[in-house]
């Protein structure tokens, strides 16, 4: 079954085609983040006014790329939120237009939800035992943990109370002069630092309690560098490196009691833009012993091929999703169950 997907939440506008909620025929991405750039952050307005500009060109790029036209493709699948409103507004009112002029039918995706099928793309997942399992997304917004059971039943289980991990990620790098997005500029700085050379706090100590919290992390980052204006690139380097394993330290502590309160969990799967760090990738493969599952790079970060592919298994299942309705922007035929 042919997908196209369409993601509009923030400032990637992207299109791309999956077949079977697995192999990707084609994924075109276009950011913004030179035009965000010179104001230290998305400005929600320009979002919107540059998604208007591109996605017309970009759906037909991934058309094309899939050397596939809209006859080939059996449902389409848009990013419905969470995001910016008026970011999500434009992909789905193209989505709409397209579903009603080509008679498609249209399935509104979760955003957080979809990122985890980005890990699972190119997997086999027929052949390999990954329901039920844990599932966590560390994003820009999001620091989500959800109980899977199947591509489509998912239970949040745990979220961050405060600030997400990658939204830490951006405002500790601004605080250090770093454009936005922060998180890759840290993880490279920290390449050469030392993470022994500064002391870091360690959050949410108590270990029944799987939730997320960034606020303190990033309270106790203001007040350093604050302390430490004058710093030479050594200390930078080391600063970058403790921030990042406390970051870190905290999401694979919680990982290992969570799996303790889950013990039939069969694997892990882990995606979002923060997932794309190598660091926190050795972390959780030193500490995690079940199976785990990253998405390759390119998939981390926001793109279509994960909104095609979870459209596909709602699609697929005629599942009713969270925040909508299968027929909200379509009039086409919803399959049944199977
Ligand atoms: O998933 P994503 O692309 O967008 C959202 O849905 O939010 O995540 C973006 C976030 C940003 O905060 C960015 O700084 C962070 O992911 N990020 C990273 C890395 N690459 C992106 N954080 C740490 N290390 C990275 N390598
Ligand atoms: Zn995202």
């Amino acid at each position: 079954m042919n997908i196209l997907g369409i993601e509009s939440s923030c400032d990637e506008t992207a299109a791309a085609v999956v077949v079977d909620g697995r192999h990707v025929l084609s994924s075109v991405v276009t950011s913004q983040v030179d035009v965000h750039a010179l104001f230290g952050g998305v400005v929600p307005e320009i979002a919107a006014r540059e998604h208007l500009k591109v996605i017309d060109e970009i759906v037909q790029q991934a058309l094309d790329t899939a050397k596939l036209t809209m006859d080939d493709i059996d449902a389409i699948a848009v990013t419905q939120g969470p995001g910016l409103i008026g970011a999500l507004l434009v992909g789905v009112a193209y989505a709409k237009g397209l579903a009603l002029s080509s008679g498609k039918p249209l399935v509104p995706v979760d955003h957080v939800e979809a990122h985890i099928h980005g890990a699972l793309l190119g997997v086999d997942t027929a052949a390999q035992a990954i329901y039920p399992c844990l599932a966590l997304v560390v994003s820009g917004g999001h620091c989500n943990l959800y109980v899977m059971e199947s591509p489509t039943k998912l239970t949040l289980v745990g979220h961050s109370i405060d600030d997400a991990c990658g939204e830490c990620f951006d405002k500790v790098a601004k605080l250090l002069g770093l454009s936005y997005p922060g998180g890759p500029k840290i993880e490279r700085l920290a390449q050469g630092g030392h993470p022994e050379a500064v002391p870091m706090p360690k959050m949410i100590a108590q270990k029944s309690r799987i939730e997320f919290s960034y606020s303190g992390l990033k309270t106790y980052m203001v007040n350093l560098l604050h302390k430490e204006q004058q710093m030479s690139d050594e200390r930078k380097r080391d600063i970058c490196a403790a921030f990042q394993d406390a970051a870190f330290d905290q999401i694979v502590r919680k990982l290992v009691s969570a799996l303790e309160q889950y013990p039939h969990m069969k694997s892990v799967l882990i995606a979002g833009g923060v997932s794309a760090n190598q660091r926190f990738r050795e972390h959780m493969q030193r500490a995690i012993k079940i199976p785990q599952y990253f998405p390759a790079l390119k998939y981390c970060s926001d793109n279509a091929a994960m909104i095609a592919a979870y459209g596909y298994h709602q699609f697929k299942q005629g599942a009713q999703p969270a925040h909508g309705r299968w027929d909200a922007y379509s009039r086409a035929h919803r399959p049944t169950a199977h």
